[in-house]
């Protein structure tokens, strides 16, 4: 009979945890149990999975006895503080969170990307940032085939990337503003509704080199990835009024020169992403269109007229997914298939 896992989700009732459920259920992972964590707000809370009631328990390192796969996504400060008793109690922690992605002796994994890390792990795999993680599934083949030496990226990052409370924020604020009402914006720093913020998270300061902490990830975890502390990046992330999925334009200068049409072939025969790329249609990814889908899409893919060897692509997927949920999951199922 096939091995099933003790599978703990902490922060379930949050945008990430709740899409974790879905996905494990719509992928088949073979749980043999689940535990559902959150604050004590949520205590005694009633949650869906595979069709039974469970009930949600508080957060706390006793939680993880037994557990094989702790799946987190209750913020960084939670994360930092439990990583290591949840290791010690003998679960695989999957870090949804910032909080241990640069540390040298945890993986950081996408499973298109850089599956071999995963089976380095000490109890603890990082899942990366929603930004990196899909600008890192559409580069990887164009990498392999042409060598990227430098990489200058905009987002366009969909609120829910904030979480639920962002998400509610944009509504609200909408709304209010199509009426002609006064709204108070809680979550962000600025209206979010008909307007773009280039300052991502919202919450913390620039740093010293006035780049925010989301776009130095995009550097940071980039590099670690692609296990190449040259390559070059330079990231301005930008929160804009959309629901459901982050955009990314992307430019790349490459070691060897790669056509549009060598681009496209690489891209079309790489997992998880899929072209879309029909400028006489006008055809090209849409974040709408991402939203509810696993697929990295990629699209308005042409040569940079401003370089020899640069290459220009637009980048969607659903940050809740492959940018979360759908990515850890998948890491569950790299170490679930190495131990069989
Ligand atoms: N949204 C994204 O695209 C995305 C992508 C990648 C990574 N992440 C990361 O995933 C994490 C959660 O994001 P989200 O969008 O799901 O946020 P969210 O919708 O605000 O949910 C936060 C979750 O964390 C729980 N939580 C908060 N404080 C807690 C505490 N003191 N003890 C235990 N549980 C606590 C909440 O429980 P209650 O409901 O009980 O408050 C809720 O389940 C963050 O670290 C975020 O950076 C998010």
């Amino acid at each position: 009979m096939s091995k099933e896992y003790v599978v703990a989700i902490a922060g379930a009732t949050g945008l990430v945890g709740r899409k974790m459920m879905e996905i494990l259920e719509e992928r088949n992972f073979p749980v043999r149990e689940i535990k559902l964590l959150a604050s004590e707000r949520s205590r005694g809370k009633k949650l869906k999975f595979k069709g039974e009631e469970i009930e949600v328990r508080v957060l706390a390192p006793e939680e993880f006895k037994g557990v094989d796969f702790a799946i987190f996504s209750a913020g960084g400060s939670i994360s930092k503080a439990i990583g290591k008793q949840v290791a010690e109690a003998g679960a695989v922690m999957i870090d949804n969170s910032s909080a241990w992605r640069m540390d040298p002796e945890v993986p950081l994994v996408v499973p298109e990307v850089n599956p071999e890390d995963a089976q380095k792990h000490k109890g603890i795999i990082a899942n990366p940032n929603c930004s990196t993680i899909q600008m890192l599934v559409a580069l990887k083949p164009l990498h392999d085939a042409a060598k990227i030496r430098r990489i200058v990226v905009v987002t366009y990052q969909s609120t829910s990337g904030a979480g639920k409370e962002a998400v509610e924020e944009l509504r609200a604020h909408s709304e209010a503003m199509l009426k002609g009402e006064k709204y108070e914006n809680k979550v962000f720093p600025h209206p979010i509704a008909f307007n773009c913020l280039p300052q991502i998270p919202q919450s913390k300061a620039f740093g010293d080199n006035f780049y925010t902490s989301e776009e130095m990830k995009m550097v940071n975890e980039t590099r670690k990835m692609f296990h190449d502390d040259s390559i070059m990046v330079s990231a301005t992330c930008v929160r804009v009024p959309v629901f459901g999925a982050h955009a990314e334009a992307i430019n790349i200068t490459t070691e060897r020169k790669l056509s549009r049409d060598q681009a496209i072939k690489v891209l079309s025969d790489a997992p998880g992403i899929k072209v879309v790329d029909d400028p006489a249609n006008q055809k090209y990814p849409l974040q709408l269109d991402a939203e509810g889908v696993d697929d990295v899409f990629v699209g308005r893919v042409r040569e940079d007229i401003s370089q020899e060897q640069g290459l220009d692509l637009w980048c969607v997927a659903d940050n809740i997914r492959k940018g979360a949920a759908t990515n850890a999951v998948q890491i569950a199922e790299l170490l679930a298939a190495a131990s069989r």
